[in-house]
């Protein structure tokens, strides 16, 4: 089989269209790592929940409880915290990498709650033994540390999901095999209650957590949770050697990375496409493309600089449009327009090769719509978000108008079927990041779906 591997984006592969080589390449499937290019919530479960019909095993590689993942299937709605969004296909695999921190508690309530609505996931869903642990003592300190921070807090999720990626870097984490031996469980425990207990009672005034009523409940939910509990990596491992096709899911989105992202108003793990290989145990030679997710807009919650936002009429009729509302906290998600700096930061930090664009029909009824081309900034031209914090608050975006469509799109089924103006918006958007458009979402239903990338849609069934 002729290799696609070291192709990277369009055009040219032996000097032949990589359209034509694909001819050559029956049964050739990339696997795909699927990310979030702007602040989090653009849609990345239904795109996943889209690709993984092209795909055997679908892998989380980082964050935790924090994400809050929606797909909609049929009457159904499920919002995934950890379990990746290919669950619902009865014949995947789903895998929590080494990257992931685990809450134990969530991860067995979504099971329960996949119970309910008739998915078993027992012989099917694998954890890594080597992620580590979110306990009591990080929500605990998460939200005891927003609270003390005031105006300066981040408006993290509460999951306790910084505390315990510090841990981990700290060196006094607990990993998930740790939960089914005492003998490891007991020493890792004690050692963190004595650092943590001291900063509660010292620095926060909030009740210290009994280590031993941790350990008796962790060893506990270890039990109920060991069925899935296996090393990942090697399991990866051989899967890819076997020909299986994987979905990386990735969580947050590029901005909350917490290198590339606008710190420290990010999240605490690395959400960027080469994390995926870190955090799933598996060599970056595994990893073929990477898509995007974009919404046609920009949204993010919690706190911290957001150059496009609208804090007008506009901002609320996207909201109400675009149901903006976090599905793990609830709030209210900030919205603005489609900001290029934003994705075009994306599009270098994790080597984009293909755009996912969702909920372009949350734009259908608009009469313009405005895309910030670039920023300026103490008299110079930006074409990419700036790392220091300071100098994005001193960003002014620079927009360009374009004619709104005024049709319902939801019901659009080819690229084709797109009214003009969709079209010179989308691809003006592409043409600004340079990056070619894989899919574009126009409904939050799998079918509400177009798929632009030809290698793709030939594997697809819906
Ligand atoms: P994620 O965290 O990136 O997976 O995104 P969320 O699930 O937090 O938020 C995306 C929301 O938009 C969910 O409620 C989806 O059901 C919904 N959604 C996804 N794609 C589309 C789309 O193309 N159009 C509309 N209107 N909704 C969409
Ligand atoms: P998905 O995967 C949007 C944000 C929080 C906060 C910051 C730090 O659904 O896109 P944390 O709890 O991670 O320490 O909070 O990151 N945040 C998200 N925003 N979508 C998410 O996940 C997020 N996960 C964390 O709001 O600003
Ligand atoms: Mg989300």
């Amino acid at each position: 089989m002729l290799s696609l591997r070291r192709k990277r984006g369009p055009g040219k592969y032996l000097g032949l269209p990589v359209s034509i080589v694909r001819l050559f390449n029956e049964g050739y499937m990339a696997n795909r790592v699927v990310i979030g290019s702007q602040w989090g919530d653009e849609g990345k479960a239904k795109v996943v929940d889209f690709l993984t019909l092209d795909a055997d095993i679908i892998v989380r590689f980082q964050g935790g409880a924090n994400a809050g993942h929606t797909v909609e299937v049929g009457d159904q709605k499920f919002v995934f915290h950890l379990i990746p969004s290919g669950i619902m296909h009865a014949d995947k695999v789903c895998v929590i990498g080494n990257g992931v921190v685990l809450d134990p508690i969530q991860t067995l309530a979504e099971i329960a709650d996949l119970h309910t609505k008739g998915i078993n996931p027992e012989g099917r869903l694998f954890i890594a033994n080597n992620a580590h642990v979110v306990l009591p003592y990080h929500s605990t300190l998460d939200k005891a540390k927003e609270k003390k921070a005031g105006k300066a807090a981040i408006g993290t999720t509460g999951r306790g999901i910084g505390p315990c990626y510090s841990d981990k870097v700290n060196r006094i984490g607990v990993r998930v095999g740790d939960l089914m031996d005492e003998r490891e469980l007991r020493p890792r425990v004690e050692a963190m209650a004595k650092v943590h207990n001291e900063e509660f009672t010292v620095m926060y005034d909030v009740p210290a957590i009994d280590p031993e009523v941790v350990i008796k409940d962790y060893l506990e939910l270890g039990q109920k949770i060991k069925p899935f509990v296996i090393d990942v990596s090697e399991y990866l491992y051989k899967a890819v050697k076997a020909g299986k096709r994987l979905v990386f899911e990735g969580a947050q989105g590029t901005i909350l990375d917490v290198d590339q992202g606008t710190y420290p108003f990010v999240t605490s793990s690395n959400t960027v496409a080469g994390y995926a290989s870190c955090g799933a145990g598996l060599g970056p030679t595994a990893l073929d493309e990477v898509w995007g997710v974009v919404k046609a807009y920009t949204t993010r919650v919690g706190n911290g600089p957001f150059p496009t936002e609208l804090l007008d009429e506009t901002g609320d009729t996207l909201r109400k449009i675009g149901n903006e509302y976090g599905a793990t906290t609830g709030r209210n998600r900030r919205c603005g327009w489609f900001d290029a700096p934003v994705v075009r930061k994306a599009t270098v930090v994790n080597g984009l090769t293909h755009l996912a664009i969702t909920k372009l029909d949350v734009l259908d009824t608009f009469d313009t719509v405005k895309i910030c081309t670039h920023y300026e900034c103490d008299g110079e031209k930006l074409e990419f978000i700036p790392n220091q914090l300071s100098k994005v608050g001193r960003c002014t975006p620079v927009y360009e108008e374009l004619p709104g469509w005024k049709q319902d799109t939801t019901k659009c089924r080819s690229y084709d079927e797109l009214p003009e103006n969709a079209k010179k918006y989308l691809q003006r958007m592409a043409e600004l990041v340079d990056v070619k458009i894989g899919m574009i979402s126009i409904g939050a239903k799998r079918d509400q779906s177009i798929v632009i990338d030809a290698g793709l849609a030939k594997g697809l069934k819906l």
